[in-house]
């Protein structure tokens, strides 16, 4: 087979990058390990930044978001007999939406359906070869255990942090920043109208709270626990009575209404940055480049803001042979990730990283 880009992965970064891409001009293939139904079910982000949204209305995808979705000026942060408004809007003059990675991966899915997009599902052995090359490709087994063959003018290695694409690049050319932290989010989703408004973002001398939501009558609720914690030994009960103590309950008459858990899991605090995101033909984007904590909200909305950049700089590749952005990519997509992984990463390699921006 053969087409312009193939994309590893079919998360938001792949889905979202097949449909700028098509935009442009460029026809691709999407592949994917998983099933159709399981990565439409994967309950993972639900807060978008402004500059994501802005993503999504540019290429139209922002119809069930702007119905559906719940636009909040900004958060609380509280600490014991304390809480306090963090208005975005007044402050930086953008607000946040609550809306799912799933949702947003409804979206982009029925579009590129609607657009004919050519998606391999339940795909195994995917390498990459020849990435320094003119004619890089894809090998991968089909569903049917066939080997297949994808000839292609750019590989979008857009399979998180797991994937093959990352591993492809010869370990003399890339660097990683990385740093695992000794706690992990205990998150749970619930059946139940949220407690508040806006998310709260709660210290407590028992470990840290957030209260977050995905609609109207479901909330999403995390309690910071240690990274070997094992979800089952948790009974709801003690799920919502750690929350209630530490989100406040019957503080200043706040009350946290339980209801029933439907998903829980625990998710490991990591920092992981690569660089560079570029090696030959091969562009990497989302998760396969940089993991960052839950905490800020920020995984699935860099993700995004790789991809807004990387479509239009493969898109002048391969229609006018403008390689201009595309070699300018990976240094501009990591000075973004970069001012948040700053954050989080150790301070010497924090300090080398900002001497290089
Ligand atoms: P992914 O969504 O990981 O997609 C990669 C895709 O590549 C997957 O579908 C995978 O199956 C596929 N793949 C892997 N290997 C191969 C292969 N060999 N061949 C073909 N395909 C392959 N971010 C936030 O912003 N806010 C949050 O609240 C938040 N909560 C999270 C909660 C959880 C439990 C997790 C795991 C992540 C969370 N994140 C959150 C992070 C966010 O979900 C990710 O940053 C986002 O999904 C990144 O998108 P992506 O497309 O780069 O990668
Ligand atoms: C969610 C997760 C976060 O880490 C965050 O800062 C805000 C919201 C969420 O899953 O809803």
């Amino acid at each position: 087979m053969r087409t312009q880009v193939a994309i590893i992965g079919a998360g938001p970064a792949g889905l979202l990058l097949s449909h700028l891409l098509a935009a442009d001009g460029v026809e691709s293939v999407v592949l994917e390990t998983r099933s159709r139904e399981y990565v439409a079910a994967r309950i993972r982000a639900g807060l978008l930044e402004s500059s994501t949204v802005d993503v999504l209305a540019g290429c139209g995808l922002d119809g069930r978001l702007r119905e559906q979705g719940l636009e909040h000026r900004g958060i609380y942060l509280q600490w014991p007999e304390e809480r306090h408004h963090l208005d975005f809007v007044d402050l930086v003059g953008r607000s946040v939406w609550v809306y799912g990675q799933t949702e947003v991966t409804r979206d982009l899915v029925a579009a590129r359906d609607a657009a004919g997009q050519q998606f391999v599902y339940e795909i195994s052995d995917t390498a990459l070869h020849d990435l320094d090359g003119d004619c890089p490709y894809v090998t991968y087994v089909d569903i049917d255990g066939r080997e297949q063959r994808l000839d292609v003018d750019a590989i979008a290695g857009c399979d998180g942090s797991f994937g093959p694409s990352r591993k492809a690049i010869p370990s003399s050319v890339g660097r990683t920043w990385e740093r695992t932290y000794p706690f992990a989010w205990f998150g749970i989703l619930a059946d139940v109208a949220p407690s508040t408004d806006e998310l709260i973002y709660a210290w407590h001398a028992e470990g840290f709270a957030l209260h977050s939501m995905r609609s109207e009558s479901v909330s999403r609720l995390y309690l910071q626990v240690s990274p070997d914690t094992d979800p089952a030994t948790w009974s709801d009960d003690q799920i919502w009575e750690a929350l209630a103590r530490r989100l406040g309950h019957g503080q200043n008459g706040w009350e946290l209404h339980p209801g029933p858990i439907t998903d829980r899991s625990v998710l490991p605090m990591r920092s992981y940055v690569y660089e560079p995101m570029r090696y030959g033909q091969l562009f990497l984007a989302g998760d396969a480049a940089h993991i960052v904590p839950p905490t800020g909200a920020k995984g699935l909305n860099l993700a995004v803001a790789d991809v807004a950049l990387l479509a239009p700089a493969l898109a002048a590749m391969i229609n006018k042979g403008d390689r201009g952005a595309a070699d300018s990519y990976s240094d501009r997509a990591l000075r973004r990730v970069a001012l948040h992984a700053l954050l989080v990463v150790d301070d010497d390699h924090a300090a080398h990283t900002r001497r290089r921006l």
